[in-house]
């Protein structure tokens, strides 16, 4: 009897920690995704904060596809943007992406724009907004981009 007692213990206790571990990353994709659909919604603000991790994240993404056209540095003078003599936006420029909302920007790496590829599915859809909050971190002078002290 003690034994059976030990075991259905030791079953509630597994159980318990393998829900632990679930709940939280279920919940947060929960508020995120309901974050995101009721910001479009209103025609808005970038949903997502930048974190270390985010921002570690949308650099990934766009050393792998956009740097090529936008340069490393934002500065639109990538190496195919070169090859192929495509006049690419400068994003160290204040000026270039003032005037454009988050939601515009972020449906034109989206659908793509002009001479530029949709990014489409590739990226979720914070990620798309990490995307732009990375090329908005050209213009700013501390780049957080650069700054993720933060370990
Ligand atoms: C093949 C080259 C190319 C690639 C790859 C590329 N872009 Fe672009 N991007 C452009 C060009 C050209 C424009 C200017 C489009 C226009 O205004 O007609 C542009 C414009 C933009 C803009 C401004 C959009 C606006 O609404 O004015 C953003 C933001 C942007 N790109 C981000 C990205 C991100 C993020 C990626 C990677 C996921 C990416 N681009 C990949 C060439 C590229």
């Amino acid at each position: 009897m003690l034994k059976l007692g030990l075991i259905v213990a030791a079953l509630v206790f597994c159980a318990n920690t393998a829900w632990v571990r679930q709940e939280p990353i279920a919940s947060q994709a929960a508020s995120s995704a309901a974050h995101v659909v009721s910001s479009t919604q209103t025609q808005q603000k970038n949903p997502v904060k930048p974190t270390p991790e985010s921002t570690a994240r949308a650099r990934m993404i766009y050393g792998y596809d956009c740097a090529a056209c936008h340069g490393v540095k934002g500065d639109g003078k990538g190496d195919l943007a070169k090859d192929i003599a495509l006049t690419v936006p400068d994003f160290t420029d204040p000026a270039t992406l003032k005037n454009k909302t988050d939601e515009e920007l972020f449906n034109s790496i989206k659908d793509g724009k002009g001479k530029m590829p949709a990014e489409g599915d590739r990226a979720k859809t914070e990620e798309l907004w990490g995307l732009v909050l990375y090329c908005r971190s050209f213009a700013q002078k501390t780049v957080p981009a650069q700054g993720t002290t933060a370990k």
